[in-house]
């Protein structure tokens, strides 16, 4: 997967980029992530990339041209660009589910705003979807870029080392990831549940079902609206219901 991304800083993407998966996944050839700083495709000598907005009222707008310039330039290398995504909370909502579609995409720009906003033709014109990674504003388009890279990534296949690990995910079946433990089997007064030293596989995995379901219901029921649950699931949740309180 090739990812570029337009920033005007650069810089605070290096550290990231350089520590654990996501450097490995580059070392591997699994992505490769270039930066571009398009103040210099700025028009001018001042390389100026921002203006005030016409109508008036506070902040600056980002110009078009450098973005377009840009892109222009990185649409010479020989691979297709599948996806501009635009960084902005006025974009669709960054779920597991968009990060899964992502990841099989060979290359996608990512563009980081800063300032007030972008001048609405780099939205109609040139990006093919916009992005927000919650309902917050943040100073620039930077850590939103960083959020997306990073679920999107460990999901090329050969990225984790356990081809296992992402499809037990919290919400990559819809539903919360269930309880884990490790050693010791006893810490202070706490013991890990029975079940899991059972070695009954099978109980495991229907133990671990529950729990995602029970944790889904407790702590974010809206997101069973959104799944077909099995006679049996909505049964064992009526039964849990009736039990615990809910939060
Ligand atoms: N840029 C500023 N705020 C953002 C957000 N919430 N998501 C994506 N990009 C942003």
């Amino acid at each position: 997967m090739n990812i570029d991304v337009l920033t005007l800083f650069p810089e605070v993407f290096d550290t990231y980029l350089q520590t654990s998966v996501i450097k490995r996944a580059q070392d591997s050839d699994a992505a490769r992530v270039r930066l571009v700083n398009f103040r210099d495709y700025s028009m001018d000598r001042h390389h100026t990339v921002d203006d005030y907005p016409f109508g008036g009222g506070a902040g600056m707008v980002l110009k078009p041209e450098p973005l377009f310039r840009a892109v222009e330039a990185l649409n010479e290398d020989e691979i297709p660009i599948e996806r501009i995504i635009l960084l902005s909370p006025q974009g669709r909502p960054f779920t597991q589910n968009v990060a899964k579609e992502l990841s099989s995409v060979k290359r996608m720009v990512l563009i980081c705003g800063h300032y007030e906003g972008f001048d609405e033709r780099i939205r109609e014109h040139l990006v093919t979807d916009e992005v927000s990674i919650g309902d917050y504003v943040l100073t620039g388009g930077e850590l939103a870029a960083l959020v997306v890279m990073d679920a999107v990534i460990r999901l090329i296949p050969g990225v984790l080392g356990n081809p296992d690990s992402a499809g037990s995910d919290s919400f990559s079946n819809g539903l919360l990831e269930h309880p884990q433990y490790t050693r010791p089997r006893k810490y202070l007064d706490w013991v890990v549940p029975e079940v899991l030293l059972s070695g009954n596989h099978q109980e495991i995995a229907k133990w671990r079902h529950e729990q995602s379901l029970l944790r889904t219901l407790q702590r974010r029921p809206e997101l069973l609206n959104d799944r077909q649950l099995s006679d049996s699931d909505l049964e064992w949740l009526k039964h849990q219901a009736n039990k615990e309180p809910t939060v």
